[in-house]
């Protein structure tokens, strides 16, 4: 009776694997504060990828960690960067069975670590900044993405895309826009996922929404819809489902949430000591994000909980 009157039921279907491939290994490299997640080589990364299609997971995100960061971060967009060497590889692979997505930013190519150029009083110049944004997404099309998704928060970065894309004659390369995206602590297990720290102990409050607010976010979402995005992200997920539902009720156009680095360590910390049921925990976390109005969602967990869900 209960699962003939569940109104929210959580499918493999939902889930896209975030994915982080570095630059100059030949094994894959733990990352201690995510447990259970690794940096991958590019043969490393070709069998989870092959894992996760087998498994019935539809997308992954893929994050690159370079050996070289320069104050521009030209590794972002150098063809034979990291993440582009990995595009054309899976594509290779795997044909059309996965939905390569590829996040767009420029802190993980940064000596500085911010997503954007910076200037000489050290600000953070966003229109400066959108040109290179339009290089890398004009690289990682020519590599093979179906979908870039900009994380680095730049006011107008969602247009510069669509119009480098469909000028590239890349029309058909989708954007999956981190519209709603805050200035979050829940970040720190992901900056060492892709070694970055930011330069003088600085933060992204300039750049990324204070969590104060939601009125906000629904104006940062609104925005990228005008600009061109098909779909739209609230990232973190769970200290954000009131955005999510709110979002929901604003727009049509599917709505993707990213359960980040932090939430999953926390969930898992808890687990590896016996605290909670991490299995049982992963479930109900990731079908609230569902049933707060997300169509997908970026998690860790992904892999583990395609198993869990196959075995019900
Ligand atoms: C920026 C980016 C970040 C995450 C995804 N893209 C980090 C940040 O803004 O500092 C965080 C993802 C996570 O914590 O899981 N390129």
């Amino acid at each position: 009776m209960r699962r003939l009157v569940a109104e929210t039921n959580l499918t493999v279907d939902d889930l896209i694997a975030p994915l982080f491939v570095r630059e100059g290994i030949d094994q894959p490299q733990p990352i201690l504060s995510l447990p259970g997640v690794s940096q991958h080589s590019i043969d490393s990364l070709r069998r989870e990828v092959e894992r996760l299609a087998a498994l019935g997971v539809p997308a992954i995100m893929l994050f690159g960690v370079p050996v070289e960061k320069d104050g521009e971060g030209s590794q972002a967009w150098n063809p034979e960067g990291i993440v582009q060497v990995a595009l054309r590889q899976l594509r290779e692979d795997l044909g059309d069975d996965v939905v390569l997505m590829a996040d767009l930013c420029l802190d993980e190519y940064t000596d500085h670590g911010h997503c954007g150029l910076v200037d000489d009083r050290g600000r953070v110049d966003n229109d400066a900044t959108l040109n290179l944004y339009a290089e890398v997404a004009c690289a990682q099309a020519e590599a093979g993405v179906d979908v870039v998704a900009p994380s680095g928060m730049m006011d107008g970065q969602v247009m510069a895309i669509r119009d480098a894309l469909d000028e590239g004659d890349w029309t058909e390369v989708g954007i999956l826009a981190y519209s709603a995206k805050y200035a979050s602590a829940f970040y720190g297990p992901f900056r060492d996922a892709v070694d970055v720290t930011i330069v003088g102990g600085g933060d992204r409050a300039g750049y990324q929404q204070d969590w104060r607010n939601g009125r906000e976010a629904l104006d940062e979402i609104r925005l990228d819809v005008a600009e061109g995005a098909d779909m739209v992200m609230v990232k973190p997920a769970v200290a954000y489902l009131d955005i999510v539902a709110r979002a929901r009720m604003e727009v049509d156009i599917p709505i993707a949430a990213y359960h980040v680095s932090g939430e999953y360590a926390m969930l898992k910390a808890a687990a590896q000591n016996g605290w909670i049921d991490g299995d049982a925990a992963a479930l109900e976390v990731l079908t609230s994000i569902k049933r707060a109005g997300a169509d997908m969602i970026l998690t860790y967990l992904a892999s583990e909980v395609a198993e869990v869900l196959a075995a019900r």
